[in-house]
């Protein structure tokens, strides 16, 4: 068999619940899948981040657990579980959820949390779960 012949591995099932079940710190990505050079991310989030913007990636927001508002700089986005949202490349955003909130984020590969903020809580290398 060539190389191209062989089979790939399947991939594994991801389980939210069970991934979320593995961490408990906020606003701290964890890593769960790739694809075509986006990563899947999972975070708990709670409380305000920083306002920040990735000029080079849309950002997809998906509610697994609980509400979620991305203030935008002209209007405040509301996501309650099982909605979604992407911020468009560019665009200013500050994610607040009043209670904790399981999220699940989308976009490019290397794509910083704090995007183009100088800030501390900046997670250049995520986890893998
Ligand atoms: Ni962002």
């Amino acid at each position: 068999m060539s190389p191209q012949e062989t089979p790939k591995t399947p991939a594994e099932v991801v389980n939210l619940g069970h991934k979320f079940d593995l961490f408990q710190d906020l606003w701290s990505p964890r890593i769960v899948a790739e694809l075509n050079g986006q990563h899947v991310k999972l975070a708990k989030v709670k409380g305000t981040f920083v306002w920040h913007a990735h000029p080079d990636a849309d950002e997809l927001f998906l509610v697994v657990k609980g509400q979620l508002e991305i203030e935008l700089r002209d209007r405040t986005v509301s996501l309650a579980e099982g909605e979604l949202f992407v911020v468009p490349r560019g665009v200013e955003h500050r994610p607040v959820a009043r209670e904790e909130a399981h999220i699940l984020l989308l976009e490019p590969a290397g794509t910083l949390n704090t995007g183009d903020a100088d800030s501390d809580r900046s997670v250049p290398d995520p986890l893998r779960l």
